[in-house]
């Protein structure tokens, strides 16, 4: 019998990080000690609070039924609590917040309910792939906005062409950016939130790296005017409280459209398990000064690259947030051949910026989910070209 997967399937490139870390394997088992900037994964640990709260929470038999529904309204209300006290908005924790089972979920769910056959989702390239492959999965298509320095990463809404905005129905936009690091001016959000009201489309903004920000603090749409009319917004634990593997984050907003999410994710999956709903609260009534100590640890470790690239002529674009910078590569070499060079001399793994779109071209992302002495170390190496 021949096997096919379905035409959705078929059209999705490969998943990103699956090709590199295969490299990377291949490299340490032929004994090269990889320094990996790849992947953005939290290097600390989940703080001891949150793994109290889970021994405690986990050895209590009513948590460990189907959690169902929109996730326990201890959960939401932790959520909302979080909320007003980190961005001064009110959210109603029954109809304005859903639990997910890491933001990824609620972001691949979305287009799920809300794109019909060849409608369209704006998507920013360079950019966090689920958007568009979600959409594929969904039966949609993806448009995508380039993200450009010259532009501070910002898309241009007014150069999307006509018969595409009639098609819209989604705009993703990531602030701050994944992979360049930038962040979106007040003026942004507002000419964002007016052009979805305009073009009946719905604004998801995926606020997964709301936290780790080094200059001002990031802000959410909903403290614009108009922003909750139009939006849904995504928040995760996983980069706040370096708890990726846990898988909990929420969904909050607009109340159609979180009942759009709710309704999808009620016939494809189960919920958070209640237990992990436990150590998120517990994550999220946390006092300020962790998630200030690990902007401190970033952002040292972000000084010692950019100085230390800078140092032996590399430029990348200082970022205004998240975990990540955005490199440019040397003259004459695109991104996927310094990637590349840097793995195979240097045993250094970065991700090639044309993994997150086109515009991602003469560029590669570094992620510091690593120790200091290693980014001293990948320094060292380099400079002995
Ligand atoms: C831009 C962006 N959004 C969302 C996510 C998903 O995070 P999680 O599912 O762990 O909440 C990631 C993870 O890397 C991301 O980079």
């Amino acid at each position: 019998m021949t096997i096919e997967f379905n035409e959705r399937l078929q059209k999705l490139p490969p998943y990103l990080f699956i090709e590199i870390d295969r490299k990377k394997r291949k490299l340490q088992e032929s004994g090269v000690d990889v320094i990996d900037f790849g992947i953005g994964d939290p290097d600390t640990p989940t703080p001891d609070f949150v793994i109290s709260a889970m021994q405690e929470a986990v050895a209590r038999p009513e948590y460990h039924r189907y959690p169902l529904g929109r996730g326990k309204s201890f959960f939401r209300q932790a959520c909302a609590l979080w909320f007003k006290k980190r961005f001064g908005v009110i959210l109603n924790p029954d109809k304005e917040i859903v639990a997910l089972i890491g933001s990824k979920e609620g972001i691949g769910h979305l287009p799920f309910a809300f794109l019909n056959q060849n409608e369209v989702t704006l998507a920013p390239e360079p950019g966090y792939p689920v958007y568009a492959n979600a959409t594929i999965l969904a039966g949609g298509d993806p448009f995508f906005l380039p993200l450009k320095e010259i532009n501070g990463f910002l898309p241009d809404l007014s150069a999307i062409p006509a018969p595409v905005l009639k098609k819209a129905r989604l705009l993703f936009l990531n602030y701050p950016n994944n992979p360049t690091g930038a962040a979106a001016p007040d003026s942004f959000w507002k000419e964002a939130i007016s052009f979805c009201d305009k073009y009946g489309i719905i604004l998801a903004s995926d606020a997964a790296y709301s936290e780790v920000y080094y200059g001002k603090k990031s802000k959410s749409i909903f403290q614009f005017p108009g922003g909750k009319e139009v939006g849904i917004e995504f928040h995760s634990l996983s980069k706040t409280f370096n708890m990726t593997g846990w898988r909990v984050g929420f969904a909050c907003g607009h109340e159609k459209v979180l009942s759009g999410l709710a309704t999808v994710k009620e016939n494809l999956d189960s919920g958070v398990f209640e237990a992990i709903q436990a150590a998120g609260s517990a994550a999220l009534a946390a006092p300020e000064g962790f998630t200030e100590g690990l902007r401190r640890m970033y952002r040292r470790r972000m000084e010692t690259l950019v100085s230390g690239l800078n140092k032996l002529g590399i430029s990348c674009c200082v970022p205004a947030g998240t975990f990540y910078l955005w490199v440019k590569t040397p003259e004459g070499e695109n991104s996927t051949q310094f990637s590349t060079r840097l793995l195979e001399k240097f045993g250094i793994i970065t991700t090639p910026g044309c993994g997150f779109g086109p515009s991602g071209d003469g560029y590669v992302r570094f992620s510091i989910t690593l120790d200091e002495s290693r980014i001293k170390e990948a320094l060292s190496r380099l400079s002995k070209t």
